[in-house]
């Protein structure tokens, strides 16, 4: 236990045991984890990153940040989010990473992106 963030600590383990995984560590805003997870992801210049046209913007620039090419796909009008058909035809050999977003309390279909 962090005695320093008792609470943040705390819910860590409850997210790790309910994600059944080892290390889960809380951020102070989904920017800065958007930052991070694209500093971990190594992106090089040039490296596309394919994310949905409705978002906010640090989406887009946590990719720009790292020297990365967010690269929009549209939405599907029923989920309004990701449209999958349309994310596979935008995928290139450049395609480091996909950024979908779960909007206004819509799931983006998962299982199919
Ligand atoms: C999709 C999405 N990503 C990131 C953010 C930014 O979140 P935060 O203010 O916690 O950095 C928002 C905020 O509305 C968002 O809707």
């Amino acid at each position: 236990m962090d005695h320093h963030r008792p609470k943040s600590a705390k819910f860590e383990a409850e997210l790790c045991a309910y994600n059944g995984v080892p290390h889960c560590l809380a951020m102070n805003s989904a920017t800065t984890a958007q930052e991070i997870t694209m500093q971990v992801l190594g992106l090089q210049p040039g490296d596309e990153v394919i994310t949905t046209s409705l978002t906010w913007v640090s989406t887009l620039s946590t990719v720009v940040l790292q020297g990365g090419v967010p690269v929009l796909v549209d939405i599907d009008p029923k989920t309004l989010n990701l449209d999958p058909a349309q994310l596979e035809a935008a995928i290139t050999p450049r395609t480091k990473g996909i950024i979908p977003v779960h909007l206004t309390g819509l799931p983006c279909p998962m299982d199919a992106v």
